[in-house]
Formats: C-alpha cells, sequence, structure tokens
C-alpha cells in the first residue's frame, strides 16, 4: 500500500520575505508532503490566505483565536501528526515568541504543541538580524533542538546589503528533508 504523504506545517509571519513562501510551498509539495500553513496576523498583510489555501487545497488558519472559523482545537489539529514544522520567513517578532515560548496566537500555539522537528527561517533586515537579542533568541531555540535555517547575505528588500535575506527556498526544503529522515 503506498504511504500517505508526510504533513508538513509552513508557518508564515509578517516579513517582506512572505511573498517567498508561496513558492516554498510548491517546492515542498514536489516533495511529496502534505503543506498545511498557518500565518500570524501580521502576515496576513503581505499575501493572502486564499493564495495558501489554493495553493494547499487545505483551510489556512491565521492569527488569533478570536478569529478562526475552522475547528475549535485548530491549534492542536495543525501540529497533530506533523513530521515537522518549518517557520520560513520568520520575523524577530515570531522568532522571540517561539524563543520565550508565548502562545498569543493560533502559529505560536500549533508550534508549542508540535511534537516534531522545528525549523525557523529567519528573514529580516541586517541591522535587525545583527542585534544581539535576535541572535539570543535564535540561539536559545537552537540550543533547545530547533534547526535554525541562517538567512543569506545580499540586497535585502528595503536596500541595505547585509545577512538577512530568507535563505535560499532550496536549502529550507533540504533542511526539512534532513529533519524528517528524507534525504
Ligand atoms: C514593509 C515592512 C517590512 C517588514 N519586513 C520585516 C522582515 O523582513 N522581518 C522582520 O522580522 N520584520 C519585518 N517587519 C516588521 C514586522 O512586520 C513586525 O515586527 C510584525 O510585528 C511581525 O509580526 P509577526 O511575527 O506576528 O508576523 C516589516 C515591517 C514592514 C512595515
Amino acid at each position: 500500500m503506498a504511504k500517505s504523504p508526510k504533513k508538513v506545517l509552513l508557518g508564515v509571519t509578517g516579513s517582506i520575505a512572505a511573498y517567498k513562501a508561496a513558492e516554498l510551498v510548491r517546492r515542498m509539495q514536489k516533495k511529496n508532503w502534505d503543506v498545511w500553513v498557518v500565518m500570524s496576523a501580521c502576515a496576513t498583510q503581505y499575501v493572502g490566505p486564499l493564495t495558501f489555501r489554493a495553493l494547499t487545497d487545505h483551510p489556512v488558519a491565521h492569527g488569533s483565536f478570536a478569529e478562526l472559523e475552522q475547528e475549535t482545537y485548530t491549534h492542536l489539529g495543525l501540529s497533530e501528526g506533523a513530521a515537522a514544522m518549518v517557520v520560513a520567513p520568520c520575523s524577530a517578532q515570531t522568532l522571540a515568541r517561539l524563543a520565550h515560548g508565548f502562545a498569543d496566537d493560533v502559529l505560536s500555539c500549533a508550534a508549542l504543541a508540535l511534537d516534531a522537528p522545528l525549523l525557523v527561517a529567519p528573514a529580516m533586515n541586517v541591522r535587525m538580524w545583527n542585534n544581539p537579542a535576535v541572535r539570543e533568541n535564535a540561539a536559545t531555540l537552537k540550543r533547545r533542538g530547533a534547526i535554525v535555517v541562517p538567512p543569506g547575505t545580499g540586497e535585502l528588500a528595503c536596500g541595505d546589503v547585509g545577512a538577512g535575506r530568507l535563505a535560499d527556498l532550496d536549502a529550507i526544503v533540504r533542511a526539512v528533508a534532513k529533519a524528517i529522515g528524507e534525504r
């Protein structure tokens, strides 16, 4: 009997790189993973949930619990059975949220309820990325076993040059594959 595809949960947060998450969905689907998307409220200002719903054919939970239109325990259902969760792009705000165990939106609750590898791919301005608070949050997550896919270096959307670009999408896919025991 054919194995059912592995469920991979993609968290999308409020970074200008959020538009790249749509292509990331496609590349993950090419690995035959069943991709579900959860978004921060802020991320929905950059890309519409409908984009991800159309790409994944799954409902897209976003924001806080007051806004949920799906099942009551969406945050638990999202992480249940997931082979991995990857937050890409991961904003400085969400990095802090995850590092400190905050549970104030559906994305952070899903991450807390996750019983599988957590990957984060930070994307932000170079000065933000170089801020010790941001680095400490990344280090905290790493220490706890999360996989940090470091940002790339180059020209940033704001015009600055330096580290902070969302990592190459294929590098993110490779990191997820490795985390779930695939090549
Ligand atoms: C145009 C614009 C672009 C932004 N890009 C980023 C970004 O790439 N990375 C980041 O960490 N924050 C960025 N921010 C700030 C975040 O959107 C803000 O911190 C927000 O609270 C993140 O919330 P979230 O983590 O809940 O999505 C940007 C803000 C604006 C106005």
